[in-house]
């Protein structure tokens, strides 16, 4: 026998099922999401999973775990070193550059869905293929963009019935107040050095705020007595949060301020925020969501003094929350349609098709076999009514429209009314 070819560890095969499968759970949130997006105006855009890994590098930071650790990087038969995207955000940056978006439009609002890439360790919630549905705003530097994207994120989770996540909200200042904060920080920990972690020691010397983010118990009490950054901020960043905020509560979105949160990009000015769910199907992968302001960073890259804002959501913990949430996702086929015997297979099958090409969902056993098998697979489909077809059926163009669940009566109808009274009945 040959031997078994296993997935990648960490990458995950979605399958679907007629109970409700992870398929269908991902499509329910999907189609929720896109819902939501149109009615706030902002058009799906499609890049490649590959980049150049200097963009990462760049656009992400040298000094990230996400660059630094993990990256799935190689190097292409032509040479070039190359990386699966990590995140979205970066990738979207190159592609409004590469096409001058901004002489086109001065406002751009868009959103992706894909696959991300990050080689972690691996634990409920955290995967090393994972999904994002990616927002981001180019173009409007002011409070309201930065709400409005916020907004967004949590109407999608309305849409999709997820109440019980929350927002937590900062502000990490800009290139005026951050290096003095930092400064202050550095001054701190350096007091501490030695009961940090061995990854917050090198943090310390390459990335202090981050020590701020770490989840070791020793390090997470160190931070506490840091200063917080909230109250160091110069005056236009502390206007701009306080603007963020007043137009949050104008719009009844919810929030608490977090300032300890700092995200674990480099890219970040200003707002941060991030999207918590303390459901314990999650573990310890509670961030459902994450982002911020980006103003700094199209220019790095070579674009255009542009400002950015966005967010992006993580699709497989939303589904975990889904999932353990109790709501049923198992569509239902309108019909199944069974054949007495093998004579009358053809007309079962032709019924089938002309339904099917009414935009009904017609389910049908195409390995015919006795009735007894067909209607145990009927109930299988979960299909709302099941008709069985034989030589009767066919001379009258009628039969008995068999209701599957809920113990009602069949009742007789013509072939001609089934699409009429089955859309009724969805
Ligand atoms: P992020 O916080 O790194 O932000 O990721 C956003 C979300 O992706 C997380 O909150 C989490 O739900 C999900 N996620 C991250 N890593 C994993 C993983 N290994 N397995 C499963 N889910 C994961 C960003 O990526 C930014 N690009 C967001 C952004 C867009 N900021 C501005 N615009």
């Amino acid at each position: 026998m040959s031997q078994k070819v296993s997935g990648v560890k960490g990458m995950s095969d979605l399958l679907p099922s007629s109970a409700g499968g992870d398929v269908e759970v991902w499509q329910f949130l999907e189609q929720r999401s896109r819902e939501v997006l149109r009615r706030y105006g902002y058009g799906e855009v499609r890049t490649p999973v590959l980049e150049e890994t200097a963009l990462f590098v760049r656009g992400v930071g040298e000094g990230t775990d996400i660059v630094g650790k993990e990256m799935y990087t190689f190097t292409d038969k032509g040479g070039r070193s190359l990386s699966l995207r990590p995140e979205a955000t970066a990738g979207l940056v190159r592609a409004y550059i590469e096409h001058s978006v901004q002489n086109q439009e001065p406002l751009t609002r868009w959103f992706c869905f894909g696959p991300m890439f990050r080689y972690e360790r691996m634990k409920t919630g955290r995967y090393r293929q994972f999904w994002q549905l990616d927002v981001e705003a180019f173009g409007a530097k002011g409070a309201p963009q930065d709400a409005e994207v916020i907004d967004l994120a949590l109407e999608i989770l309305r849409a999709a019935g997820l109440t019980g996540v929350r927002l937590e909200l900062n502000s990490i200042g800009d290139s005026e107040c951050r290096p003095a904060y930092q400064k202050k920080l550095v001054a701190y920990f350096e007091g501490h050095r030695a009961q940090l972690c061995a990854d917050c020691q090198v943090r310390l010397d390459r990335n202090p705020l981050r020590i701020l983010d770490c989840k070791v118990e020793t390090c997470r009490q160190i931070a506490r007595g840091a200063p917080a950054l909230l109250d160091n901020l110069c005056d236009p960043c502390r206007q701009h949060f306080a603007e963020v905020q007043r137009l949050l509560t104008l719009v009844d979105a919810p929030f608490t301020i977090n300032p300890w949160i700092v995200r674990g990009l480099d890219y970040y000015v200003r707002t941060a925020f991030e999207l918590i769910a303390d459901d314990p199907v999650l573990g310890t992968a509670s961030a459902v969501g994450g982002g911020g302001r980006y103003d700094g960073l199209v220019q790095s890259l070579g674009g255009p003094d542009v400002p950015g804002v966005g967010f992006a959501l993580g699709v497989d913990r939303l589904r975990l929350l889904l999932q353990a949430s109790g709501q049923k996702f198992a569509p239902e086929p309108d019909l199944f349609v069974a054949a007495v015997d093998e004579k009358s297979f053809d007309a079962a099958f032709g019924l089938a098709a002309r339904l099917r090409r009414d935009g009904l969902w017609v389910e049908l056993d195409t390995r015919g076999g006795s009735l007894k098998s067909q209607m145990k697979r009927a109930d299988k489909t979960g299909a709302r009514y099941a008709l069985v077809v034989g030589e009767r059926e066919v001379a009258e163009q009628a039969g008995e429209l068999k209701p599957m669940r809920g113990g009602g009566e069949p009742r007789r109808v013509s072939f001609a009314a089934l699409p009429v009274i089955l859309r009724e009945a969805r």
